[in-house]
């Protein structure tokens, strides 16, 4: 049987005493189901897994998400995360890759910007820098558990609209292609979650989200800005310091999440990740 142990005093365990390589048996399959949505973060350390044994493993949870547009590893189940170019060297700060990774610094939950947004996400790390590049996770369970009632009350049944680009022009305006920007329109998203297995509600909001219907828009963008710091006091934040082989499963219907930085133009950092689509818009 796995063991869960807590990584913090209010979401997240770390799983030992399982084999992610082999297909689980349904006792045990079931109980990290349930895991996953009572912690929203499940650590497994070493867990060397092939792509084909982590395909296995995400596509048990459901159906996987294609890749988008212009990510490495467009088309098929897998993200891949890397700074390492064409030529096995790794790539100049101001690289693409590297864009990539700096825009996955900013507070978000996966693929809130398509009109299905991600269930979870399972991330390996092939390759970690000795220092940086950490990620972190902030539970928007917790953090709708904390909020005060008078801010619940402005937020709840609101629709916030979540857009690809929103993200990326805070990065760099120039950054977002014309393919994506064909594919990815914005989409509404409700503000605040249900998480049916759990009964729990969680605040959704993150780098992708830019504007709230019927609020005026400086406004809401205060007001995004604000649940976001929020959410992601220290006090509420989980910080992931990679090893080799670490693998990592979380629920993006109930964390955000960043990558910390690290020396970009020095160090290779190759990550792989799955994505579990959720089953159905949330608005
Ligand atoms: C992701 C992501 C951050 C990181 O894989 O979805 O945001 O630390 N990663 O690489
Ligand atoms: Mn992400």
């Amino acid at each position: 049987m796995a063991n869960y142990e807590p990584l913090t005093s209010r979401f997240g365990a770390r799983v030992t005493d399982v084999d992610l390589s082999r297909s689980l048996d349904d006792e045990t399959f079931v109980g990290l189901r349930n895991a996953f949505a009572e912690y929203s973060v499940l650590y497994f350390p070493d867990q060397p897994l092939t792509d084909e044994q982590q395909i296995a493993f995400s596509r048990r949870l459901g159906p996987l998400e294609a890749t988008k547009v212009g990510s490495y590893g467009a088309g098929t189940p897998l993200v891949i995360l890397s700074n390492i170019g064409e030529d096995g060297k790794v790539v100049p700060d101001d690289h693409r890759l590297n864009m990539v990774h700096k825009a996955n610094g900013l507070w978000h939950s996966d693929s809130s910007f398509k009109p299905v947004p991600a269930l979870a996400s399972f991330l390996t790390a092939k390759t970690v820098p000795p220092e940086g590049g950490e990620t972190e996770y902030a539970s928007m369970v917790v953090a709708w558990d904390d909020l005060p009632k008078k801010t619940k009350a402005k937020i709840d049944g609101k629709v916030a609209l979540h857009h690809f680009a929103t993200s990326r022009n805070r990065i760099d305006p120039d950054m977002v292609t014309d393919a994506e920007n064909d594919e990815l329109p914005p989409v509404r998203q409700f503000m605040v979650r249900d998480i049916p297995e759990t009964g729990k509600r969680a605040l959704y909001v993150g780098s992708h989200t830019g504007a709230i219907e019927g609020i005026q828009d400086k406004e809401a963008r205060t007001l995004i800005d604000e649940l976001v710091d929020f959410s992601t006091h220290s006090d509420k934040v989980y910080t992931h310091k990679w090893r080799e082989n670490d693998a990592v499963l979380w629920d993006n219907r109930a964390v955000i999440h960043r990558g910390r930085p690290f020396a970009r133009h020095k160090h290779p950092r190759v990550m792989i990740r799955t994505t579990v689509a959720g089953d159905g818009p949330t608005a």
